[in-house]
């Protein structure tokens, strides 16, 4: 059960003063009657607002295909961000909708988004060794004695106090590798090649623990279900 003018509210809709005049406009029903109390308990599924139901009460958990020249900063300063490409009124939701871990602007590929702090956590905590899969390609041949030193646990980036985890690397062709990471340190890919000489030109990332991305087009985002994870 939930207060009217909170579920209003917290799912973006108005604020909770202005719950009382979207009841009195007749704009909220309970169980198909017109409710006029904000302060009124209801079970959400009973709610109709506007004669739909509400818009994920429980929460939301999606998989976004993030675009490059996107940014997961919630600055609009910083360039066009993912959350434009969400339904605008979701941009009020409370708790707000995040992006589980960031991906660079110049990357692109599968990205979740959230409003489930315990689900960010639980995927990005080093702790949970979620693996997370990247294609990158790479300005110049990739050395078979990479794949060695990318799963030493030894690599050490510049400015950071241990070295990174053990990480998978497969070489696909020349320029061309499938790279596993299981921490996400600041811009870890790119630095890691960095470390051995190599400069990323695109990476994208393909899985997010068991989840690819599979053919969902770049810009585009579909929802999962809250215990995907689990
Ligand atoms: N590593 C990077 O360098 N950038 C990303 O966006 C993700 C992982």
């Amino acid at each position: 059960m939930r207060r009217l003018d909170q579920l209003l509210a917290s799912l973006g809709y108005c604020s909770r003063r202005e719950a009382r005049a979207w009841l009195a406009a007749g704009r909220v029903t309970v169980g198909g009657q017109p409710a006029d109390d904000p302060g009124a308990n209801a079970d959400p599924a009973a709610v109709r607002i506007d004669g739909e139901p509400p818009d994920h009460p429980d929460g939301l958990l999606l998989m976004m295909h993030k675009p490059t020249g996107v940014v997961c900063s919630h600055d609009g300063r910083e360039g066009p961000r993912v959350y434009d490409l969400l339904p605008p009124r979701w941009a009020a939701r409370h708790p707000p909708v995040t992006s589980v871990g960031w991906l660079d602007k110049d990357t692109s590929g599968l990205l979740l988004l959230t409003d489930q702090s315990r689900l960010v956590h639980r995927l990005t905590s080093p702790r949970h060794k979620v693996p997370k899969v990247y294609r990158a390609t790479l300005d110049r041949d990739l050395a078979s004695d990479l794949v060695a030193r990318f799963a030493s646990g030894t690599l050490q980036l510049d400015g950071e106090i241990g070295p990174c985890a053990p990480a998978g690397l497969k070489i696909i062709s020349d320029r061309e590798a499938e790279l596993t990471l299981t921490e996400g340190k600041y811009h870890q890919a790119r630095r890691m090649f960095a470390a051995c000489g190599l400069t990323v030109l695109t990476l994208h990332r393909t899985h997010f623990g068991p989840l690819p991305l599979e053919e969902l087009p770049a810009g585009e985002w579909r929802g999962l279900p809250l215990n995907y994870f689990d």
